[in-house]
């Protein structure tokens, strides 16, 4: 199956909304470490996978940038901003060579994340810098919380079946990079809660519900687990750690 025919396809109604969640989750972690990297007028940046544009439009504030992704509909070209209908497996390289290549919740959905990141990786300038973003809901089988447990291993399984989505990919990230000789590699970890009614949250309980007819219907979850999954959200005590992000950065050798 294609992404854009899965759960988390744009011709679903809710999906802009899901994504605008994930950039007021993700923006301040993006943004902080390309403003610590050195962001600058002259620095040609790819944001790969873009989705609805948030890192894309706001790098073009400073620099030039390209925005790729499968589905662009969510992308507003602008007078630094070019919008590519791209595909990262499989397309020429759109453009660069870049001073700065950043992809968040991207990797860990494609079939061949290595090949991917080689990709990236030969965009890149001598001395360019990779950021990749990623999620891992695995942590999720540690939760206290059944309710929670039994959701999010069905939503990895719809995942691996959808997009065949690997997702402690992120955790092989700096070996990868290593291997492909990229240096100065540095890994950092946030955590994503739920329960306190924030972005993380909001972004994980739009996953779910996109994707529960799919666990329903392929008998993953059953009726009541999806009620009591709603459920569970809003009482005393209800807080918990659902996905970890790691974040990857790394600069190719000048
Ligand atoms: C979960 S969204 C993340 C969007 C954005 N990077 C963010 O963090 O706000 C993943 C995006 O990657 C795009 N995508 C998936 N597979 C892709 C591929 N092979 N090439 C380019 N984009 C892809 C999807 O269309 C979607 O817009």
């Amino acid at each position: 199956m294609k992404y854009a025919d899965g759960v988390l396809g744009k011709d679903i109604p809710t999906e802009l909304a899901r994504l605008r969640a994930l950039e007021e989750l993700c923006d301040p972690i993006s943004k902080g470490l390309i403003g610590s990297l050195g962001l600058a007028p002259a620095w040609r940046c790819a944001d790969v996978g873009a989705g609805a544009g948030s890192v894309a439009g706001w790098l073009a504030e400073t620099a030039t940038v390209v925005a790729t992704d499968l589905d662009t509909r969510f992308l507003t070209p602008g007078e630094r901003l070019t919008v590519l209908t791209h595909d990262v497996t499989a397309d020429p390289v759109p453009g660069g060579p870049f001073d700065l290549v950043h992809a968040r919740f991207l990797l860990e959905t494609l079939r061949d994340p290595e090949a991917a990141v080689g990709r990236l990786v030969e965009w890149l300038r001598p001395g360019g810098h990779l950021v990749v973003v990623g999620v891992d809901l695995t942590v999720s089988a540690m939760t206290p919380h059944p309710e929670l447990r039994a959701v999010t291993g069905a939503l990895l399984e719809v995942f691996r079946e959808q997009m065949g989505t690997e997702p402690t990919f992120g955790r092989r990230l700096p070996s990868l990079l290593a291997a492909y000789g990229m240096t100065d590699i540095r890994m950092a970890v946030h955590p994503l809660l739920v329960g306190d009614g924030g972005a993380g949250e909001r972004v994980m309980r739009a996953t779910f519900e996109q994707a529960f007819d799919t666990m329903v219907a392929t008998g993953r979850l059953t009726a009541e687990q999806v009620e009591a999954s709603r459920a569970w959200f809003g009482r005393p005590g209800h807080l918990d750690i659902l996905a970890l992000m790691p974040v990857v950065w790394a600069r190719r050798p000048r």
